[in-house]
């Protein structure tokens, strides 16, 4: 190995600069996670899906044999970050040569494997000891899928990462996000945080959207969607012994 290849399989913020791509400082300290579970709650074009595919890449090149997933509600958005994976891939200088290519996977030759998945259960039976599972639109993703995937890291100690814009406040990213342990590690980056998003661009969202789906895509808050069957905080104030009952 060259110095610079052993700096790189150290550092994935070095890897990322030799792809090219100079990471913000959120997506730095996500690039050198080591603990194992992380949310990503931040806005709209940010970066999430680069810099995880990024991650991905580095632990498959330089973690031998290891196996990653990228989850999301559907097949198509999980393409998306493979894509992206794959873009990255094409961009590194001696690169490993791959056993298997295809527009859903790829195996490198060190028998590391990224895949991608759609968000139903019964297509991930049969994995085990995943290194990573990285898991996109986590809001919109079946709760049951969350609960299905979750088993796959045990063997391993596997690492888990969520990225996501709020979706109202229900399902998996919600409740880890607002009653999670201490061992997740949370991210939260708003529109207005991100060097590539413009004032006047955001003012022109802000407009085009309306307030709530502003707030919800763009700074991270987990607002009630107008077509939500139930409201939770309408909801929690039901159970709550220390509010009088609504009616
Ligand atoms: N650190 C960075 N430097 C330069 N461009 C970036 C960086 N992070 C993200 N981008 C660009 O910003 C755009 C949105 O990134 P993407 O990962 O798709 O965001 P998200 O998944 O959060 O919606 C893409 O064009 C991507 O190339
Ligand atoms: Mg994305």
């Amino acid at each position: 190995m060259y110095k610079e290849d052993i700096i790189r399989a150290l550092d994935p913020v070095a890897f990322s600069r030799h792809i090219g791509i100079e990471p913000d400082p959120w997506q730095a300290e996500v690039l050198r996670y080591e603990g194992k579970r992380m949310l990503l709650n931040c806005s709209r074009q940010s970066g999430k899906s680069t810099t995880t595919a990024m991650k991905a890449l580095h632990r498959g090149v330089y973690t031998p044999g290891s196996l990653i997933l990228l989850v999301s509600p559907s097949l198509r958005q999980s393409q998306e970050l493979f894509r992206k994976t794959k873009e990255h891939y094409g961009k590194m200088e001696n690169k490993l040569s791959l056993l298997e290519d295809n527009k859903l996977s790829m195996t490198l030759s060190n028998n590391s494997r990224i895949v991608s998945l759609p968000g139903d259960q019964a297509t991930v039976r049969g994995f085990s000891s995943v290194s990573l599972i990285l898991e996109d639109e986590s809001a919109q993703v079946k709760d049951e899928f969350y609960q299905a995937i979750l088993p796959m890291l045990i063997i391993n100690d596997g690492q888990y990462i969520a990225m996501s814009t709020p979706y109202g406040k229900r399902g998996h990213f919600f409740e880890e996000w607002t009653n999670g342990g201490s061992e997740w590690q949370k991210i939260a980056i708003t529109a207005e945080m991100c060097p590539r998003i413009t004032p006047e661009k955001l003012e022109q969202q802000r407009r085009s959207l309306g307030d709530m789906f502003f707030r919800q895509e763009y700074m991270c808050e987990f607002v009630e969607t107008e077509d939500s069957s139930f409201y939770y905080d309408l909801v929690q104030r039901a159970f709550s012994e220390a509010v009088q009952p609504l009616f």
